[in-house]
């Protein structure tokens, strides 16, 4: 049974050994450990192979929580959360003093957020403290949106069950300042909804970064989310002309058959709808990764729903079909 007390009890235990564990949330599932435990932090990194200067996102269960990780909290940020916590909505605040370094790369800002799922809040509730939560992914690679997916990341892990995530893409990133808002990451939460409750102006970075170079956002590389497979996107009219080279792929369309090409070995049907889409692409890519052809082909979607999602879902394709070595 999705998070079952037994389990809960168990994610503790471990948790204040200093083990990461994974968690379940409503975006994609977290490799979490206690944010104020710095060698539990320092294992996160080891186990994603992540790069020491992209910070960790601290989770909380409430406001009260997060205001334990940092060191001002605006009126902007009160506001934010007031409006979307519990939910996708990750906060840039000045940090703590007390936070281990590494959860910030040595920054002094921190990202804040609320997770919207049950069995994450009974979890940060119950450790009575902040959990930091990158995606439960080795770095660069597609997030996971089940257990079995972060199993398939980290062998012999314990995942803390709480069934499909029901978003299945990660959380909007703002960043608010005194001078400017900036989204640094899309999601679900949409530009528009956090300039209506700030009543300011807010910015979307178009951040792509090189790997190595210094960056304010380093998680915002240019090639993420990626299958290992070659990936790439194309428009629905090039599929022909992409399939009909003599490599073996699989793709992902909205509505598959059109093309009858030999070199079309397996299709992958996506929904029409952005809330659908967002919620299986994880899966569908890791899908499509584990048939091991020469090649994953995605026709960029067009549907109907959230325009903003839909912009978050492009987002994802492009970083997920960015070449290997930009
Ligand atoms: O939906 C989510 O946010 C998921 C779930 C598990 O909560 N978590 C997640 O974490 O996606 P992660 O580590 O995979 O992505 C965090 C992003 C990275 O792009 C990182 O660079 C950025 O947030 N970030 C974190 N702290 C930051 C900071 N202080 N300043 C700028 N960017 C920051
Ligand atoms: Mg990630």
């Amino acid at each position: 049974m999705p998070g079952e007390r037994g389990q809960l009890d168990e994610a503790v235990r471990r948790l204040r050994n200093g083990e990461p564990i994974g968690f379940p949330t409503e975006t994609v599932y977290g490799l979490g450990a206690p944010a104020f435990d710095a060698g539990a932090v320092r294992l996160v990194f080891e186990m994603k192979g992540r790069p020491a200067n992209n910070p960790l996102i601290v989770h909380v269960s409430d406001e009260a929580m997060a205001r334990r990780a940092v060191s001002d909290w605006p009126e902007s940020a009160e506001r934010l959360s007031g409006a979307f916590w519990p939910g996708p909505l990750s906060i840039i605040v000045p940090r703590a003093p007390a936070l281990p370094p590494e959860v910030t790369a040595g920054g002094e800002t921190v990202c804040v957020r609320c997770p919207a799922h049950p069995v994450a809040l009974a979890l940060i509730e119950a450790l009575d403290e902040p959990l930091v939560g990158p995606s439960a992914n080795r770095s660069g690679h597609v997030s996971p949106t089940t257990p079995d997916h972060v199993r398939a990341e980290f062998p012999g892990l314990f995942v803390l069950d709480g069934g499909p995530c029901r978003i299945g893409i990660e959380s909007t990133v703002v960043r608010v300042g005194d001078e400017r808002v900036e989204v640094l990451r899309r999601g679900a939460v949409a530009p528009g909804q956090i300039e209506g409750v700030l009543g300011r102006p807010v910015e979307v970075s178009q951040v792509t970064i090189t790997p190595g170079a210094i960056s304010s956002s380093p998680g915002l590389l240019e090639r993420h989310y990626a299958p290992r497979t070659p990936t790439v996107l194309v428009e629905v009219g090039d599929l022909p002309r992409v399939t009909g080279e003599a490599r073996t792929s699989v793709v992902l369309a909205q509505e598959p058959g059109e093309t009858a090409s030999r070199s079309v070995g397996a299709w992958i049907r996506m929904p029409r709808d952005a809330e659908s889409y967002a919620a299986s692409l994880y899966d569908a890519l890791r899908r499509a990764d584990s048939m091991r052809m020469d090649r994953i082909v995605v026709v960029r979607p067009h549907g109907t729903g959230d325009a903003a999602l839909w912009a978050a879902i492009e987002d994802r394709l492009r970083r997920a079909s960015a070449p290997d070595h930009p």
